[in-house]
């Protein structure tokens, strides 16, 4: 059977193994997927030995994106745009680098929340590889506007500079948000995952805003419930990470899945 793998370190939480098997069972494709933990100073060393044990594609965690990047022998233009890679295929010798997550968002937004990004006022709260990653996805999409605040501003605008040259970008302080209002509010920050509330104001949401966190967990997420508080729709991560990996699965087989089964089954509903 095809051998599969998400490589992380940590990796033992990844819920891609569940998400895979799913795909797997669903579309009648014969392959293993299972989670590989790499030594934080061996992510090349890991890839060499699981091509050798026959792997024919991996999706790169935490903290290697950046690693698999240099790896890649040839690169999608998306891997290009987010300045990392997910996603790797092993063919033939060659080692493909795509990146996966910013379609994944897209998707989940359009799609699964039925919400047009064209024309619509876009916030994207981060400046990180998180954020870099999804501003050619997102950029395709046409929205009216993308605003990137960071904490660090020095890094907003180097991001909204990168990408200058394919929409209309703004970078801001958090501290110059108040004045605009936002139809689709994002969180590329690391905030939620210490539990840390953003310096956002409720203004910030316009009417029938989505704010959408890109992290997901079980415990109350502080930027979702200041969007709640505000009247916002919200959302979390998790149909992102499954859209992302359905992108990864039609890439390596060349079958799209229904996401929608997996989606339900881990929200529980
Ligand atoms: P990632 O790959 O997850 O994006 P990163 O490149 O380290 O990781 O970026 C983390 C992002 O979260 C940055 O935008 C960071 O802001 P700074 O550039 O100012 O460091 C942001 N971030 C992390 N913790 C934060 C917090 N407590 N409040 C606000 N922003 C935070």
């Amino acid at each position: 059977m095809d051998r599969y793998a998400v490589i992380g370190n940590p990796v033992a939480h990844s819920k891609s193994p569940q998400i895979h098997a799913e795909f797997a069972r669903q579309t009648g494709e014969l392959l293993i997927y299972s989670a590989l933990l790499s030594p934080i100073d061996g992510f090349a060393m890991t890839v060499a030995e699981f091509i050798q044990a026959g792997g024919k594609g991996a999706n790169v965690t935490v903290p290697f994106k950046l690693e698999a990047f240099e790896l890649g022998h040839r690169l999608s233009d998306r891997a290009k745009a987010a300045g990392a890679v997910n996603t790797l295929s092993f063919i033939d010798g060659v080692m493909i680098g795509d990146n996966t997550d910013g379609v994944g968002l897209v998707r989940d937004i359009i799609s699964n929340l039925d919400f047009d990004i064209k024309d619509r006022r876009v916030l994207l709260l981060g400046a990180g590889g998180a954020a870099r990653g999804v501003m050619l996805p997102l950029l395709n999409e046409s929205p009216a506007s993308i605003t990137v605040a960071n904490r660090t501003v020095a890094r907003a605008l180097e991001l909204a500079d990168h990408f200058s040259s394919q929409g209309r970008i703004k970078a801001m302080r958090f501290d110059e948000l108040a004045r605009e209002k936002f139809d689709l509010v994002i969180n590329a920050t690391a905030a939620s995952l210490g539990g840390d509330a953003l310096p956002i104001s409720v203004e910030v949401f316009a009417e029938n805003a989505l704010a959408y966190d890109m992290m997901y967990g079980k415990d109350e997420m502080p930027f979702l419930k200041l969007a709640d508080e505000a009247g916002a729709r919200i959302a979390d991560g998790l149909g992102m990470l499954v859209e992302q990996a359905a992108e990864s699965f039609f890439i390596w087989r060349g079958v799209r899945p229904d996401t929608i089964p997996i989606l339900k089954q881990m929200r529980g509903y």
